[in-house]
């Protein structure tokens, strides 16, 4: 089959022939149709993130597929079925605290780096292998426009931090990062979950007038200033009310005091996720008052990535109309075009727009 293949950081990706891949039992080869090329991308293949690849590499996080052959144990999965395949690998060892490595893009400690070892390669490919549990089926609808549905790499993480701080319907939830790829993913299924109202700061004017404008009054934009203090009270004042949640999904070019300034809007008991990458290149640490900590009785908690579930959830978002993809602006390359998209996706970070490669 055809693959784009990392061989060293820096260097453009090498699209060429390489072997097959074949399902062992608890896996399943799927055809790739569709896979989300990130902005971030060229900041991963570049070394500049210092993601822990092991190269050579076939790179891409997950995407939308069509089975050519499920192991022996799938007891539901047939091939030529239209599926989402999550690639966030976990260790089958150890139910408490597994290992993880997502496909072709990262890995945690040296667990995930020896899982990576044998579910090595994403889906910038023909072909990909994943764990059977990683496969969810697509409506069939999908069919018409894997690409459109390519997104769910974006939104599954939204949604996933959005779940794990308990988003309630008619809640206030605040945004970190609303105008860039993630932040605007999770003020779109906020609100497909019936958020009341979400606060969506942000510096690009045009970047919260394309939110407003696609959602009303539920959005409440806020223009930053870069001073703390003078944020964190345009922010509350915007929420004409109690901020039940505060989601982070700044990029770690961002630094803490913005981080701080959202985190701090947050009620009384109210829950506030970190998700973005702050002080993941060396950055400072976020420092948050104890007192305000404790007095207030907030919880703050990481989260990568998301549970299995959360997959289903998103797509029965999707399907059930809640979710709304239609407004994406899906730029389509083929698979020899891989090093364009990589540079399109750098240049084209914006809410709702999305580069896909069609393998
Ligand atoms: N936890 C997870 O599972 C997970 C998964 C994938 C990625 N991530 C992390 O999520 C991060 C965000 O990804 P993304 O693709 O959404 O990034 P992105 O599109 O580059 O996000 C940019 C956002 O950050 C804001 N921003 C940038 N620099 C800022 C600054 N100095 N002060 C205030 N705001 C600033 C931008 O606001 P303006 O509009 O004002 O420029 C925009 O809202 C990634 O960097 C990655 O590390 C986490």
């Amino acid at each position: 089959m055809r693959a784009a293949v990392l061989t060293r950081f820096g260097a453009p990706l090498a699209v060429h022939e390489v072997p097959d891949p074949r399902a062992g039992g608890g896996e399943v080869v799927v055809e790739v149709l569709a896979t989300l090329v990130a902005p971030y991308a060229e900041e991963v293949f570049s070394g500049r993130r210092n993601y822990p690849l092991e190269l050579p590499v076939i790179p891409g996080p997950g995407g939308v597929g069509r089975v050519v052959h499920a192991g022996r144990d799938a007891t539901r999965l047939r091939a030529g079925d239209l599926v989402w395949c999550d690639s966030t690998v976990r260790s089958r060892d150890d139910a408490l605290t597994p290992d993880i490595t997502l496909l072709g893009w990262s890995s945690r400690g040296e667990g995930g780096a020896r899982l990576a070892r044998h579910l090595h390669d994403g889906a910038f490919a023909a072909r990909m292998r994943v764990p059977t549990e990683n496969v969810h089926p697509l409506p069939a609808r999908a069919e018409d426009d894997p690409a459109r549905w390519a997104a769910l790499t974006v939104y599954v993480i939204a949604y996933g931090g959005l779940k794990a701080g308990g988003l309630e319907a008619g809640e206030t939830l605040l945004v970190s990062g609303a105008t860039g790829n993630l932040g605007s993913a999770a003020v779109a299924v906020a609100l497909a979950m019936g958020a009341g109202r979400v606060i969506a700061p942000g510096r690009n004017r045009a970047a919260l007038d394309l939110l407003t404008g696609r959602f009303g009054p539920r959005v409440r934009p806020v223009v930053l200033s870069g001073d703390e203090d003078t944020d964190r009270k345009a922010m509350s004042e915007a929420a004409e009310g109690p901020v039940d949640m505060v989601i982070d999904l700044l990029p770690p070019a961002a630094p803490t005091s913005a981080v701080r300034a959202a985190a701090m809007t947050v009620r009384e008991f109210g829950r506030v996720v970190l998700m973005g990458g702050v002080g993941m290149l060396d950055g400072a640490a976020l420092a948050l008052p104890y007192p305000w900590l404790m007095r207030n009785s907030v919880t703050v908690r990481g989260q990568w990535m998301y549970p299995r579930e959360a997959n289903l959830g998103l797509i029965r978002l999707i399907a059930s109309g809640a979710l709304d993809l239609a407004p994406e602006r899906v730029r389509p390359f083929p698979l020899d075009a891989v090093n364009e998209a990589v540079t399109y996706a750098a240049a084209h970070g914006g809410p709702f727009t999305r580069t896909v490669l069609t393998p």
